[in-house]
């Protein structure tokens, strides 16, 4: 058995340290100094050495000091500054400068380029591991041991089968379904077929519906795939590994034994790696979001599964490989990358709302790309892909706002070297970003300083009408 109580013991990290540079400047505009300078009494921290920020209220001239703790205020501090009894409150949509929760899961400096899991960098961990050792780290905090790793992938192993009724819900879609569609659906399906997954305080619990979802997720993800292709489902195969079962259930026809080309498996592997985790991100925060309210972990999952779904988060290497076919051939791009800067329409797989400087996923990626086009051959959209690439990096548009490739610029391009269509691009993601969902989701579940999720809003509509009867409208 996985020694399922280091989890927990795992995931009581000590605090992540102040939060990066981007999201911590500790001297908003529009806050004066609020004292004379030299003055020790009044110097703000860093001058005076106090951990804490003075704000005066111009409004009626009144003074607070709020504690500063790892490079933030908290909001609810903000409440006891007032004017005709109403609290002040923090306006962020997007939360572009909100921290939502502490994580000891995933480090990203965005202007360095870093990305660490658990303090390791992805660079290494690309290179050195595998993806389901990748998801006992995010997940258990600490590399496994060889023993553990076994046991893990043995656990895994045994739960990458559905239940049949599964199946039949599934063939009940549409010929042409969207495969992520699919997917969200059947994640939280399995909330009717595992109810005792409601039991979230309990740890044994959660590691089992943790288990049942990174097995099951290629199962599904291959299924939605088969049935878009009018093909038999194909059961997992439990003597293979997680890649190379995935892609028998994706590709295996009629031979006993579907065998992939191990630098093919390896490309997959890398790429799950490189989407296991991404603090967080839309999808990640979807899934806290939703987890906030206690619900099962497929139900949350199920909502990461949304939205990672959309354009602008996961969906964007779909809409990458659309926009490199539409744009077509390399004469083609002066005109297209105008209609950016016209903002016509956006660059799909550039620009990101951490890294402001490179994504390091994409540079893996970039080298990944090599290793799989020399098994499958070039595909040809990539001379549109690096013409692209070359001359935006250029263009002062894209310089001057920070715009830079992503993950999903050149992701798109090595899934359909491995023979999938686009709409199968995101499926892939979010087998991928599992792991991380639920080790966020974990954290989430044992952290005593979180609440259900309930943002506040700046009300902008009408107030206390009468009802106007259908004759007088
Ligand atoms: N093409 C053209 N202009 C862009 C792009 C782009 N891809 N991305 C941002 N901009 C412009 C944007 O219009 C804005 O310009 P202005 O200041 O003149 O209004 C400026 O750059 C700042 O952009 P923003 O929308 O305020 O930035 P954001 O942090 O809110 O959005 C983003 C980040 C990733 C949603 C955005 O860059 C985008 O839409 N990119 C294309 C979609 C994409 O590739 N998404 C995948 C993200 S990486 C994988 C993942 O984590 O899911």
């Amino acid at each position: 058995m996985t020694d399922v109580s280091t989890t927990d013991a795992a995931l009581d990290q000590p605090q992540q340290p102040a939060l990066d540079d981007a999201t911590s400047d500790p001297t908003p505009a529009g806050v004066d100094d609020p004292g004379p300078a030299g003055s020790d009494d009044t110097a703000p921290a860093g001058r005076g050495g106090r951990d804490s920020l003075t704000v005066t209220d111009n409004r009626t001239g009144q003074t607070y000091e709020l504690e500063i703790t790892d490079g933030t205020i908290r909001a609810a501090d903000l409440k006891q500054i007032s004017a005709e009894g109403l609290g002040l409150a923090t306006y962020d949509p997007g939360f572009v400068n909100t921290a939502s929760c502490r994580s000891a899961v995933t480090y990203i400096d965005g202007d360095a380029g870093i990305l660490e899991y658990r303090g390791y960098p992805i660079e290494q961990l690309a290179e050195h591991s595998t993806f389901l050792e990748v998801a006992y780290l995010l997940l258990n905090g600490e590399l496994p041991t060889e023993a553990e790793l076994e046991e893990w992938v043995h656990q895994i192993t045994i739960h990458t089968f559905l239940h049949e009724n599964v199946k039949q819900l599934m063939q009940g879609y549409r010929y042409d379904a969207h495969p992520m569609g699919m997917l969200m659906s059947s994640v939280s399906a399995l909330s009717t077929f595992y109810p005792d997954a409601v039991k979230i305080a309990d740890v044994d619990n959660r590691q089992l519906q943790i288990t049942r979802l990174i097995a099951k997720m290629p199962t599904l993800g291959a299924f939605a795939f088969r049935h878009a292709q009018g093909k038999p489902y194909v059961y997992p195969d439990n003597r293979l590994s997680y890649v190379e079962n995935f892609l028998a259930m994706l590709f295996k026809m009629s031979e006993p034994t579907y065998s992939a080309d191990p630098r093919l498996v390896k490309a997959l592997d890398i790429l799950l790696i490189l989407h296991a985790d991404h603090e967080q991100n839309c999808s990640t925060n979807a899934v806290r979001s939703v987890g906030s309210s206690q619900v099962d972990p497929y139900s949350a999952v199920a909502a990461g599964i949304g939205a990672l779904y959309g354009p602008l988060h996961g969906g964007a290497n779909e809409a990458v490989l659309k926009m490199l076919r539409r744009i077509g051939s390399v004469d083609q791009i002066p005109a297209f990358i105008e209609g950016v800067k016209a903002g016509k329409e956006k660059l799909m797989g550039f620009g990101h709302r951490v890294y402001k400087n490179f994504d390091p996923r994409a540079t893996i990626i970039k080298k990944a790309c090599d290793d799989v086009f020399e098994v499958t051959g070039v595909n040809p959209l990539l001379e549109i892909a690096q013409e692209l690439e070359r001359i935006a990096l250029e263009d002062e548009y894209f310089v001057k706002r920070k715009l830079y490739p992503n993950v999903d610029f050149y992701s798109g391009l090595i899934y359909e070297a491995l023979q999938f269509p686009p709409e199968m691009f995101t499926v892939l993601f979010a087998i991928g970003r599992t792991p991380g969902w639920l080790a966020q989701w974990a954290e989430l579940v044992q952290d005593k300083e979180q609440k259900i999720a309930r943002p506040k809003q700046i009300y902008t509509g009408h107030r206390s009408r009468d009802f106007v009867p259908m004759s007088d409208r």
